[in-house]
């Protein structure tokens, strides 16, 4: 069974974002919201997590939400610039984050910071022996752009079971609604 921590997001406010006057992404189309999933998928059991946090972010329960998917290696200033909240996914490897992951982060950093303080994220960690050095490093890197979380990073360690998959789900629907526009 696998050990998953983090992600209660019970008392997470899922409520529709007050868009009035926001800065908001300018990527999505007029009427829409942009959610950005930013992944190093390295195994199987992380593509079940990946696939989770879609199944979630596209529930067909929130509207007006496009989600749009990238791998670490390849998402770009552009993409953070355009969206209006961030789901990050990525093992931890020798105790920190994917070095794909801190790739995105150095890229994006300085082209995003400022333009995109307050937006908020949601992640996932992913691992076998230990979890903490990859979610101090998703705190810390957050906080310096400014990130707002929506949840505590969901954790995951092993095989991801019914349960863990369940809480990918509930992240990336918690995420999504957060984002979500008013009628
Ligand atoms: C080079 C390397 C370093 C790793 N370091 C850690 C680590 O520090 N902590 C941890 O929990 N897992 C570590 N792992 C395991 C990965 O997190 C794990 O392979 C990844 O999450 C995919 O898991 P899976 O293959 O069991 O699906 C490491 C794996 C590799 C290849």
């Amino acid at each position: 069974m696998a050990g998953v921590s983090g992600g209660d997001v019970g008392d997470a406010d899922v409520g529709g974002a007050d868009m009035g006057g926001a800065d908001v992404g300018g990527g999505a189309e007029s009427g829409t919201t942009r959610l950005l999933v930013v992944h190093h998928t390295p195994s199987p059991g992380m593509q079940a997590m990946l696939e989770a946090c879609l199944a979630g972010a596209r529930d067909e329960e929130i509207s007006g939400v496009e989600v749009v998917v990238r791998p670490a290696l390849v998402a770009s200033a552009v993409d953070v610039l355009e969206a209006d909240a961030y789901l990050l996914g990525t093992p931890a490897n020798i105790g920190y984050v994917s070095g794909a992951l801190k790739h995105f982060f150095d890229q994006i950093y300085y082209p995003c910071l400022d333009a995109t303080r307050g937006r908020p994220f949601a992640a996932y960690v992913h691992g076998n022996e230990g979890l903490e050095g990859a979610v101090r490093a998703i705190s810390s890197i957050t906080s310096a752009l400014g990130w707002e979380a929506v949840a505590p990073t969901l954790e995951v360690m092993g095989t991801p079971d019914r349960e863990a998959l369940a809480a990918c789900q509930e992240l990336g629907a918690v995420l999504a609604a957060t984002v979500m526009p008013e009628d």
